[in-house]
């Protein structure tokens, strides 16, 4: 059976309905939910650097995709009181792509670059003394006439972010002074952010209906905000536009997720590695192939919940199915557990 994995409703993919100016987004720490470590150090750092007047050192953030990195870059810029340009590794393709945006920044200003881990080699050699001596040298021309320009740059703050920081190479690894891990959502966390979210969408959405969706969305405040805006649809339909537990049970059940936010996607991995693999130890490559999925996306998309919810263990040997997945899924567990 082929599947649409993209257009999944808990896909963490950003898609064009996260995007605009998006009135979600929290805009100061303190409007920011969830991550209290990550929050508490960064305030320091912020407020460490602004009393010196100085910009904030380059920082790392890492974790899965949907947990809000580009958010907390768009907060860390604004309680700097700096600007904020935004973009990929993978638009800068050329080492002029960058040199562009660093010698158009002012001194302070945040340059956020996401998937940092998919920088072209060529860019992300340039990246290092930009970061290290805030200076780029350009070659200019070809052969005998090349010429090499210094060009020195204002004090900036690199933020990165990645979904794997083991990719990133050593040494620009090295050279974020900040790294900061996010984690997944709790459900009490994610249940704050559909609440917050209702009120400002005033979308009528009472406490039980906050609990169904916040205990779908897979720790992930970008499904959170997703299924909070598919489930009134439903809701004005069928519910007259009130948001109850009801309501939007029936409506993530049409849509396929189920109680702990499990899709087809997720529920087909586990019943192949039940089913074919004994439960596993199955290799990743392997899983990958029965769902005809990618294995980095599998890693950085589908596990962390899984793991999360204590239905998958990575081991040495492979992928192994825990018992709570066969519960949860109304399989008998007989597997001998190889952890
Ligand atoms: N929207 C997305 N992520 C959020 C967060 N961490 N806090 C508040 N609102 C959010």
């Amino acid at each position: 059976m082929e599947m649409d994995y993209e257009n999944r409703v808990v896909s963490t993919e950003y898609l064009p309905e996260d995007e605009g100016d998006n009135p979600l987004r929290p805009k100061t720490l303190s409007e920011y939910i969830g991550q209290a470590k990550v929050k508490e150090n960064l305030s320091v750092y912020i407020d460490a650097a602004k009393i010196r007047g100085e910009a904030l050192d380059h920082v790392l953030l890492y974790g899965p995709p949907g947990l809000g990195k580009t958010t907390l870059s768009q907060i860390i810029a604004g309680e700097m009181g700096v600007n904020i340009r935004i973009t990929s590794g993978p638009a800068l393709e050329r080492p002029g792509d960058l040199a562009a945006l660093l010698t158009n920044l002012d001194s302070g200003d945040v340059l956020f670059i996401d998937e940092i881990h998919r920088l072209p080699r060529t860019v992300e050699e340039i990246l290092y003394p930009a970061m290290e001596d805030f200076a780029i040298d350009i070659i200019n021309g070809k052969g005998q006439g090349a010429a090499s320009i210094h060009l020195p740059l204002p004090r900036f703050t690199l933020i990165g972010a990645t979904t794997r920081a083991g990719q990133l190479s050593a040494p620009l690894r090295d050279r974020f002074g900040v790294v900061l891990r996010l984690e997944l959502y709790t459900p009490e966390e994610l249940g704050q952010i559909v609440s917050r979210s209702a009120k400002i969408l005033d979308i009528p959405c009472d406490e039980d209906g906050t609990i169904e969706i916040a205990s779908r969305a897979r720790g992930t405040p970008r499904i959170a905000n997703r299924l909070l805006k598919r489930v009134r649809d439903f809701a004005q339909v069928m519910n007259g536009g009130v948001i109850t537990a009801d309501a939007a049970r029936r409506a993530l059940d049409r849509m396929e997720v189920d109680e702990l936010g499990l899709d087809m996607v997720d529920r087909r991995m586990l019943e192949a590695m039940i089913k074919h693999y004994n439960g596993g130890p199955v290799g990743l490559d392997t899983v990958a192939a029965v769902i005809g999925e990618e294995s980095v996306t599998i890693e950085d998309v589908y596990e962390p919940y899984l793991m999360q919810l204590g239905f998958l263990s990575r081991t040495p040997r492979g992928r192994v199915v825990l018992p709570a997945a066969y519960e949860h899924l109304g399989i008998d567990y007989t597997g001998q557990l190889t952890l």
